[in-house]
Parts: C-alpha cells; structure tokens; sequence
C-alpha cells in the first residue's frame, strides 16, 4: 500500500497567526487540502496527518476530510521534531508499504511531482529516496551531502551544518518515500544529539546509508514546488504561484483572460471557452461560467453558475444561478438564492435576493427585488421596490408574466399581480392586481392656480 503521512504540528509562529498555519488560504482553499489532494492523485491511499499545536481548529476541519488524524503531544519538554511527528503514524505502517512524507506548509507540491517520486523509489530499490532541488539560496534548509561519488550521505540541517556545509546548494524539500519496515527501524534510532534538540527525520537518512541499504535523492528542477509557508510573506509567494496555475490552466483550455496577473479564480472554478475575463475580476468557490461570456470590471461571482453568452459588469454575484443571454449590471447586486432566466436584463443598481425572474424579464435600473416571483417578459420599471419585511416577517410576492410594473411603485408582500397586469407609475400597491388591469394607487394629482403670488411668493428674495 502507498501510505501518505502529512506533517502538520509545528508551531507556526512566524504567521503570528491564532489560526493553524495549514488552515492559511491559498485561493480560496486551506493550504494542507492541496498537499492531501496532490498526495491521493499521486496514488496514496491512505493520508495520515499529524497535528499538534492550535489542533482544535485542524481537526475540525478535517472532520470532512478523508484522513487519519494523529495528535503529537505538544505540552511543555514535549519531544519535538520531524522524526518524533512521524512516529506518532508509524502504527499505520506496515513493513511493505512505500510511505510518503509530506509537510502541510509546502502546498505548491503536485501530484505529478509526488509520482515521479514512487517511481524514482522503486525503480532504484532504495529504502528512502528524498526529493531535493537546487536554490541560489539555501539559507534555513537541511543541506543535500554526497560521497565523492556522488551518492546520496546524509542530510545536514543549516543549524548543525559546517561553514563548508553550508556552501551546498541542493537542498532537502521535507518530501521523501521510505520503505515502511526501513522508516520503523530507522526512526527508533533518532536521538536529539544537535543544535536545536529535535528528533530530526533527515537522520533517518545518515542511518540507513551506515547499515549499508542504499538511499537516494531525486532532484527536481521546479524549486517552486518546494516552497515552504512559514510566513505571511510566503503565503502571498506562493498565492501569487498558485493563481499563475490556475489562470494558466484555463488559458490552456481556451479562455481570454485578459491580464492574468489581475485577476483572481479560485481552483474548483469551471469556464466556457471564448469567455472573456477583464482586468479585476474575481470568481470564488464553486462557480460554473459558460460560453462566450464577458466579465468585466470589478466583478466578483461566488459560488454561482452563469449560463452561455452573459455579459457581466462590475456586479457582485453570490450563490445564484444565471441562464443565459443575460446583461448584468453594471453595479448589480445579486444576493444568495436567486435564478434567473435567460436573455434577462438587471441594470445598474439593482439588488435581488432570494427570487426568481423569468425570460426575457428586465429590471433595467435602481430597484430592490427581494423574495418575488417575477415572470416571463416582465418589465419593472426604475425605482421599483418589492416591499418584502413589515419589520418582523418578510413575504413573497408574484408578478405573473407580462406584467408592466410603472417605476416608482412598492408592491407591498404578499401581493400578485397576475398575467398582463399593469401598475401605474408611483403606485403603492397592496391588493392583487387581477390580469389585464391597470392598478393605479396613489393620490390624484391637485393643481391649485395661481397659488403662489397668492402666497406672496413670487419675486421674494
Ligand atoms: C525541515 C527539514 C529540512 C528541510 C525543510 C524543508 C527536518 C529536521 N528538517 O526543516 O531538512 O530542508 O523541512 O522545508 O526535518 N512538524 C511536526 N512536528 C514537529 C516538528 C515539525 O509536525 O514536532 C511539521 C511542521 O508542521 C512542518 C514540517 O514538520 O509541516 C517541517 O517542520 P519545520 O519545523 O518547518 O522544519 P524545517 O526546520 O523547515
Ligand atoms: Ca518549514
């Protein structure tokens, strides 16, 4: 079996953080979830995490997460170090499986990198292989040293590391593949001999070179991948690395975005080819985005799903769904629970919760739209508010299809205005509206001649 054991209990303290440093976001997503998903896509099949310190909030989290959590006891004089973390799994290891050892805080690893690592493993019929790359500057990392040959030795940590030592450039990334029975018997004998007190992992190495069975390094060239997150400065690094992916992955699959470098989408987001995403956008969570579409301006779509040709401008989106033909905003508002029809037009500052609006249905400007049922070929006028909340309950209301709802006017929930109903302008409206009527609700229009020089008012100052 290919076991994964993710190293997850260290302290963190650079994030000055009160958070687990794993649960850091990158995109959008807890940093430890790429590192579990790379490692199952790698062919693990088993991931064990290792947790310690701010655990409470981990392991709720990874309540809905196919692993085996494992606590590493963190308490004053608590053994400390990489080995000892490890050993807090080693019950889950059988002496043939191949075992993989992840760090939670190096989240840029993939899968592809993780394979190549088995493969180099047993192709070589080592007992450990470690995954090492190069760096202009090794500063912080254990130090790759090999025989003259130029066989993998051991690995030097930079505290414990000679001034020579330290000169090395190859460095080990944290990530290994040991063989089960070599990782129990070596790990036993790990002291914490050195300069920080730790039971350090990378000793494992040392060990099993001088019981004669054979370790190797697997050099890669990416040294992106390797990147720890120890800071808030590195979670902004390897953000920015991250979204590079993900934009690259859908410039490859066909859409324009039109300055990468500017525009945020998170991992899980599906798009349409020959969509167009402008300078600013954002799209979060779950969100499906068809064909052809335009996103413009500082829009933010979340967890939502836009349908086939949409134009969409400077409007914020959130857990709806959008049919398609549809012209958004610009300035829009769509709040949670909302569907909307196709070729539907919502205007510039519109707001709209929790509705549906059917084809070819317009709310072309300044309207609240909150807990109705608008159907097809409906035109609400500007300035139209669905009166949905008497201060202790809300309502709904239902505008049949083509209706024609004057601007200015309050439908005041529960109310429906049936097919072909019209309101006039500025109505007040608070009993249904039968079909084919015009509603007319407001106070009759007065003029009164003459009214202000009889007042005195005219020429005043
Ligand atoms: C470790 C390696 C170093 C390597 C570097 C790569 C050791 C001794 N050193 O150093 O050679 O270049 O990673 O990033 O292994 N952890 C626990 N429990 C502990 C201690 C650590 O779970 O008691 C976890 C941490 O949460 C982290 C990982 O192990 O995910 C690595 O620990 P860290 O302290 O960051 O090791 P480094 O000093 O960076
Ligand atoms: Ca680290």
């Amino acid at each position: 079996m290919n076991i994964g054991i993710i190293l997850a209990a260290g302290e963190g303290k650079r994030m000055k953080s009160r958070h687990a440093k794993v649960l850091h976001k990158i995109c959008g997503k807890p940093m430890i979830s790429y590192v579990i998903e790379e490692a199952y896509k790698s062919g693990v099949d088993k991931n064990i995490v290792v947790v310690g310190h701010k655990k409470e909030e981990l392991i709720e989290y990874l309540r809905d997460v196919d692993v085996i959590v494992r606590e590493q006891p963190t308490g004053e004089g608590s053994p400390y170090g990489t080995a000892f973390a490890v050993s807090q799994a080693i019950d889950e290891v059988e002496d043939d499986d191949d075992v993989i050892i992840l760090c939670a805080d190096t989240p840029l690893i993939t899968s592809d990198s993780i394979k190549n690592l088995f493969e180099y493993h047993k192709s070589t019929k080592s007992y450990a292989s470690v995954l090492t790359t190069v760096l202009e500057d090794p500063t912080g990392y254990g130090r790759i040293v090999r025989k003259s040959n130029g066989d993998l030795l051991r690995i030097v940590e930079d505290k414990d590391a000679t001034d020579d030592e330290k000169k090395i450039k190859e460095i080990n990334s944290g990530i290994y593949c040991f063989n089960g029975k070599a990782l129990k018997e070596s790990i036993e004998k790990i002291d914490n001999k050195n300069k920080q007190n730790e039971y350090y992992l990378t000793d494992a190495i040392g060990i099993l070179n001088s019981e004669g069975l054979k370790v190797s390094a697997y050099e890669i060239s990416n040294c992106e991948e390797i990147l720890g997150v120890n800071s808030r400065e590195q979670l902004a690094i390897a953000s920015k690395i991250m979204q590079k992916r993900i934009n690259k992955y859908h410039l490859d699959n066909g859409v324009t975005i039109v300055d990468p470098d500017n525009t945020y989408i998170e991992p899980n987001v599906v798009i349409g080819y020959d969509t167009i995403i402008y300078p600013g956008a954002i799209i979060e969570s779950n969100s499906i985005i068809g064909q052809n579409c335009k996103i413009i301006g500082n829009t933010r779509i979340v967890n939502s799903e836009i349908g086939n040709g949409c134009d969409i401008d400077s409007t914020l989106i959130e857990s709806s769904v959008i049919g398609s033909n549809c012209h958004i905003g610009p300035f829009a508002h769509l709040r949670p629970n909302c569907k909307i029809g196709s070729n539907v037009k919502i205007g510039n500052f519109v707001e709209i919760k929790n509705s549906t609006i059917d084809d070819n249905s317009k709310a072309a400007h300044l309207s609240y739209v909150g807990d109705a049922d608008v159907g097809k070929n409906v035109n609400i006028g500007c300035g139209v508010v669905f009166v949905n909340y008497d201060g202790k309950n809300k309502f709904r209301s239902t505008v049949k299809d083509n209706a024609f709802i004057g601007s200015n006017s309050n439908l005041v929930a529960p109310v429906v205005v049936e097919e072909y109903g019209y309101v006039a302008a500025g109505s007040t409206i608070t009993d249904n509206v039968d079909e084919g009527d015009l509603s007319i609700a407001r106070a009759r229009q007065i003029n009164i001649p003459g009214w202000v020089e009889k007042r005195g008012f005219k020429n005043h100052k």
